[in-house]
């Protein structure tokens, strides 16, 4: 293990994949802390919004860096977010923050400040962190490294019905389009772009409830762990593999 006995699970994956309250239960399971990487870049784009800085100019968003703080709310979930002390937990999640939260975290200033942040939150181990690039960059020596994933259709459908909108609706469709717009920016941008880590151990929840895929992580999160104590030990293990999310069986390479 990386950190002397206290694993780190990197837990990525695109929008509305399921990672924060299925990251959050798995914590929990093995009786780690969960922090979502999302919340920081939302802090940040809250915090221009705020302050009246163009999202897009990195180098004024990097600056407000040292005025967010993200501390632990219930069971050791690092969740509340505090900009110069003020509780912002509820506003970094709003619609406003969706539209310009990807052109915040595409740009290198802002990604080198959260950087810093991101590896001093998991410093001691024993956390899973979500996010979009934790195996690739932010904790690559990390010992199980998950991507979890569901077709574009699926986590717009999810995000529609979470909002009370039907699906099918002109709104549902807007959510949808907006949903493989973030997916691109997030997946095509220059640095640390989104994808899942060689050695991930891919998860593929289309059809899941909640439970059935919060088991099927649990799994690949046991299965990894021992993996990474076989390989300590002397022992061999493959590279990435694809665990279908709970009683489905998922194909790699879903619409998206
Ligand atoms: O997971 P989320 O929707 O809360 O993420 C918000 C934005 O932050 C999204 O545009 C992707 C970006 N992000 C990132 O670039 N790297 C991370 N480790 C986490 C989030």
């Amino acid at each position: 293990m990386v950190t002397g006995g206290a694993p780190v699970v990197a837990l990525d994956g695109p929008a509305s994949s399921g990672k924060s309250s299925v990251g959050a239960a798995v914590a929990a399971a093995f009786g780690l802390r969960f922090f979502d990487s999302g919340l920081l870049y939302r802090a940040l784009a809250f915090a221009a919004l705020d302050h009246g800085v163009d999202p897009a100019d990195g180098p004024a968003v990097a600056a407000l860096a040292p005025s967010v703080s993200v501390e632990p709310g219930q069971e050791g979930r690092l969740e509340r977010v505090r900009i110069d002390g003020r509780d912002v937990s509820a506003q970094v999640r709003t619609h406003e923050v969706d539209r310009v939260v990807s052109a915040v975290a595409r740009a290198p200033e802002v990604r080198a400040a959260l950087l810093i942040r991101q590896r001093a939150l998991a410093e001691g181990g024993g956390i899973v962190v979500a996010g979009r690039d934790i195996g690739t960059v932010v904790l690559p020596a990390a010992d199980v490294k998950i991507w979890l994933d569901a077709s574009a259709g699926e986590r717009a459908g999810r995000r529609a019905l979470e909002r009370g909108i039907d699906p099918a609706s002109a709104a549902g469709q807007a959510i949808l389009d907006e949903m493989r717009r973030r997916d691109g920016v997030d997946g095509g941008r220059a640095i640390a772009p989104a994808r899942p880590a060689d050695e991930a151990i891919h998860v593929r929840t289309d059809g899941n409830t909640l439970d059935q895929t919060i088991a099927a992580v649990v799994a690949a999160v046991t299965a990894g762990l021992a993996a990474g104590a076989t390989l300590a030990a002397g022992g061999r293990t493959t590279g990435g593999s694809v665990i279908a999310g709970g009683l489905t069986t998922g194909a790699e390479g879903a619409e998206r």
